[in-house]
Parts: C-alpha cells; sequence; structure tokens
C-alpha cells in the first residue's frame, strides 16, 4: 500500500502478526460505530506476506487456545472478523460443530488469520521494516508533537519515513538459543524448523536431536519421528521428562480479561503468586496427548526391540562441535552432575524458547523519554501505553514485553481481542480535538 509522506497517522502498527490485525479491526470497528472523525493508521510488516509462526505450522498441531479466543470476540461478539465468521464464509460451519473440538489446528487458524488479514491489505505494507521511531524534527511538546517511523524495505533497501502521532510495537516474540550455541544449516531454532528442514535431504537425517521439553520440542520430535522412519530421534529434556500444561477451568482463568486487572493492580506478592502457581499453564510444558503419543511410541518401539526414539532426561548441552556437514554434541548429564558424553547427530534443532518482546532498540534516542521501573523494565499504564516523561505527549503502544506489569497473556492469542480494544479506546481519548491540533485557542 502507499503511503503519505506528510500525512500525520493516528496511530502507526509496527508488525502485522495477530496483535496489530486485531488491533486494526478494532479500530475498523469502533469507525463504524461512530461519526467521529476516522482513526487513520498504517502498518508495516517485514515479512512478505502474512505469516503467523509459519516455521511451526506442523501436520495436526493444534491451538492452545478456544476457537472463540479469536482476533475480536471477546471484544465484540458479533465481529464479522470472528473464528464463526470465518467459518461460515468458508462454508464449514456445520461440520465444524460436528466435528465438536474447541481446539482447530494451527493451520485451519492460520487460514483464518489470513482471511481477516484479507480484509486489512490497503492498511500494511509488507517486506518493510522498522528501523527506528524518533522524535519528528522541529517536533513541539504539545498536541502538534509526533514521532518520525523509519522504514526499510527489505528488498530494495530503499528507506523512508512515515509521521505518526501513536506508535503499537507488535514485533512478537524473540528466538533464545543457549548461550555460545550459533545457528547454520545443521544447528536450527524451532522458530525456523520447517524451512530448514525442507532444506535437507530427508534420507540423510539418520540421527537427528531435539532439545528442550517444551511445546514446540515436543511436536518437533514427535514430527522427526513421523517423517524419519529410518532416523534415530533423541528429545534432549533438561528435565526429567516433559511435564504438562495445565489447561484445566480454575488455572485457564490466569488469561481471562479480568485477571490482567487482578495482575495490573496487584501487589508484587499478587504478581509472584501467579507466576509461582500458574508458569505451568504455559512455560516448559506440553499438552496432555502429545505427552502421551511419545510415551506410546517410545513404549512400543521397546516392546518391538528396535528403539530409535529415546529421551535423554535432566541433560543439558554443553557443546556443539561443528565440521562441514558433522555435528558432534557434547551432552552434560544432571543426574551426576558429572558425566559428559558425545553425540554425533546430522540435524540438531534447539526448541529452547523465546525471549519477550523489548522494544528498548527500536525506540533508540527515544527511549531516554519512557520511564523505568526499579528492575529497569519499561512502565506501562494499564492501556498499554509506556509510562513517558512530559516532554514526549505521543504514545507508545505495547502488544507484547508487559508480562512485568500485564501478566502471563502479554505475549499469547487469549486477550488480543480485548486488549487492542483497549488500545483503540486509549488511543481515541487521548486523541487532540481537531482545533487544538490545529493550535487554535
Ligand atoms: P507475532 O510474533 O505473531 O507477530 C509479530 C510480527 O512482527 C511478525 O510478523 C514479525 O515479522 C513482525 N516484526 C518484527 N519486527 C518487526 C519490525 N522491526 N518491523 C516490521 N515488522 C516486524 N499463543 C496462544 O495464545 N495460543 C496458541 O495456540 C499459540 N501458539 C503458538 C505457537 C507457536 C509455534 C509459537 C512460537 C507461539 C504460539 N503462541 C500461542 C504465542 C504467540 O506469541 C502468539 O500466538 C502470537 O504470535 C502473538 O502475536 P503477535 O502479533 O503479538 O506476535
Ligand atoms: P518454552 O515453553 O519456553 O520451552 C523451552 C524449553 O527449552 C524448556 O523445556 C526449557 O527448559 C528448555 N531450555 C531453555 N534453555 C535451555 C538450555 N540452555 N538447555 C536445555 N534446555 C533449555 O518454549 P516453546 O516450547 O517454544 O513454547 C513457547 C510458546 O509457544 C509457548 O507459549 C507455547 O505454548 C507456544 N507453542 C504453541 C504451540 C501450539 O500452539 N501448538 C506449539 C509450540 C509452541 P527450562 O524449563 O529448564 O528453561
Amino acid at each position: 500500500m502507499g503511503t503519505r509522506e506528510h500525512e500525520i497517522y493516528d496511530i502507526v502498527g509496527i508488525g502485522f502478526g495477530p496483535s496489530n490485525l486485531s488491533l486494526a479491526i478494532a479500530l475498523e470497528e469502533h469507525q463504524s460505530n461512530t461519526s467521529d472523525q476516522p482513526v487513520t493508521s498504517v502498518f508495516f510488516e517485514r515479512q512478505a506476506a502474512f505469516g503467523w509462526h509459519r516455521n511451526m505450522l506442523l501436520p495436526q498441531a493444534t491451538m492452545q487456545i478456544s476457537f472463540l479466543k479469536d482476533l475480536a470476540t471477546f471484544r465484540n461478539p458479533v465481529s464479522r472478523y470472528s473464528f464463526v465468521s470465518y467459518l461460515h464464509a468458508s462454508d464449514r460451519l456445520v461440520q465444524f460443530v460436528n466435528n465438536q473440538d474447541f481446539f482447530p489446528t494451527r493451520q485451519e487458524f492460520h487460514q483464518y488469520l489470513e482471511w481477516a488479514e484479507s480484509h486489512f491489505s490497503d492498511r500494511v505494507t509488507y517486506n518493510a521494516e522498522v528501523t527506528g521511531v524518533r522524535l519528528a524534527r522541529d517536533a513541539g511538546t504539545g498536541p502538534e508533537q509526533c514521532l518520525q517511523v523509519e522504514v526499510r524495505d527489505t528488498v530494495s533497501g530503499a528507506t523512508r519515513s512515515v509521521l505518526a502521532r501513536n506508535v503499537a510495537v507488535s514485533t512478537g516474540l524473540v528466538p533464545r538459543m543457549p548461550t555460545g550455541m550459533e545457528r547454520d544449516e545443521r544447528v536450527w531454532h524451532s522458530s525456523e524448523f520447517l524451512a530448514k528442514y525442507g532444506r535437507m535431504d530427508p534420507a540423510e537425517l539418520n540421527h537427528v536431536a531435539v532439545v528442550g521439553a517444551g511445546q514446540s520440542a515436543a511436536e518437533i520430535t514427535k514430527f522427526l519421528h513421523d517423517m524419519l522412519p529410518h532416523a534415530q530421534v533423541s528429545a534432549v529434556l533438561p528435565s526429567y521428562g516433559y511435564s504438562v500444561a495445565d489447561d484445566t477451568p480454575f488455572a485457564n482463568q490466569v488469561f481471562d480479561p479480568a485477571a490482567v486487572d487482578h495482575y495490573y493492580y496487584g501487589t508484587e506478592t499478587t504478581r509472584d503468586a501467579f507466576w509461582r502457581y500458574h508458569k505451568n499453564t504455559n512455560y516448559s510444558v506440553v499438552d496432555d496427548d502429545v505427552i502421551r503419543e511419545l510415551f506410546r511410541r517410545a513404549y512400543e518401539e521397546e516392546v518391538a526391540g528396535e528403539q530409535r526414539l529415546r529421551f535423554l532426561n535432566l541433560t543439558r548441552v554443553k557443546e556443539v562441535k561443528r565440521s562441514g556437514n558433522d555435528t558432534r554434541v557434547v551432552l552434560h548429564s544432571l543426574l551426576d552432575g558429572e558425566t559428559e558424553q558425545e553425540m554425533d547427530v546430522d540435524a540438531l534443532v534447539f526448541a529452547t524458547g523465546y525471549s519477550t518482546m523489548d522494544a528498548t532498540a527500536l525506540l533508540g534516542e527515544l527511549d531516554r523519554h519512557c520511564l523505568r521501573d526499579e528492575q529497569g523494565r519499561h512502565r506501562v499504564e494499564r492501556d498499554y501505553r509506556v509510562v513517558t516523561d512530559e516532554d514526549l505527549s505521543c504514545g507508545i503502544y505495547l502488544q507484547g514485553g508487559t508480562e512485568h506489569t500485564h501478566g502471563l497473556t502479554s505475549s499469547l492469542l487469549s486477550n488480543i481481542a480485548v486488549r487492542s480494544g483497549e488500545i483503540a479506546e486509549s488511543v481515541l481519548r487521548r486523541r487532540p480535538s481537531p482545533t487544538a491540533a490545529r493550535g487554535e485557542a
């Protein structure tokens, strides 16, 4: 899409994953209910087209939230952008109900997201990486102040900028490798799994290993076991086997919109309790059916006397030695804290999780106007707006990276419909009146 150079957009979205897609929907639905001046918005996405963790779209992998926790329903149950609307438009609503499953496959949910995105393509530029945000030159401190968002075309390398009263930073989770481990064509992080796996000749993969005990690790282990019937598959687990993701009704309440208030307005003790008791709803845990399936496979192999799926419990990777196509992994056993063994593999997958979004680098110089708590983390208002000093009146909204203030849903889909609605409302509420923006008394 084309952006207008001198226009000051009410909000510029950085990244166009589910969070900012949900924000685009919230802004549009607000507009259709009011005669207010339209909220102007544009979004920039560095990928070539819409894609939601494409490298983990493994066959049969299912969603970890109900289909009703889609882009809009919890904010607006009659939204035309709901998952139910998508099913209806795809002529699949009846069969979906007959299937009696709250948890669609990730592939189906991806189709839903693409369908929703197709209604907003006039507001998004792809192959467009935001490289920085700064105060526009000559910007005052009043309502006329605006931000300059720097954008690089990832194909041509050309740069340009757009002006904004607010930005919504939604750049997503950051893949995390263990310290000292480097990725290459044989050593992968789970976030690049399908792309890198697709470049290999499966016949050359005779021994593969997966590091980690979370959902990504378990799904990749199962996938490799399915796809490489000739290969040894080793799961390197820091724990004593996989632990189950608590998906039971009481625990699920930590993802409720109301839990955000309890977390945000709670004390340090409240917040600590959320993490202490309920971290196992999301981190380093695996869905029950996947755990049972992996165990069953290994047991059947044991019975048949042909073990090719192995679980190395309480084991960590100490070192990876690479030479050409050879990959030697040095393993350290936590069983006695001493034993080391070496293992040769044809591919090694680190499913070692993600770090939370951090807007600091993107904000650059602007970050000095953003206030931080005693632990150095951004202070964030309830409406997801970064607390800034009095010299900055523009809004920096965070969709992600707010675990410390808003709790567990920060990096998840569970609450994006409501969160996006809250951000849209905040932008509208704080919008200067047309006369103030023109500097009239
Ligand atoms: P997301 O990461 O999806 O999107 C961010 C976008 O910003 C990306 O498209 C990226 O390319 C773009 N971007 C980054 N930097 C940029 C820049 N400088 N300029 C322009 N664009 C930039 N949660 C859940 O609740 N239920 C679930 O079932 C799952 N399933 C799941 C599967 C897998 C494999 C993973 C890794 C994670 C999940 N999650 C999840 C959690 C996940 O964080 C969540 O599903 C969404 O991806 C969050 O959406 P966002 O839009 O916030 O980030
Ligand atoms: P994760 O839950 O953070 O798990 C990472 C795993 O790697 C943990 O077992 C962790 O162990 C281990 N690990 C980290 N550093 C390590 C190291 N140096 N050496 C050995 N092990 C190490 O990450 P994830 O599995 O990628 O999941 C991330 C998010 O994506 C979650 O929200 C998850 O639910 C979601 N997800 C969803 C789906 C789906 O929808 N189907 C699929 C995949 C992922 P420790 O516990 O010791 O740190």
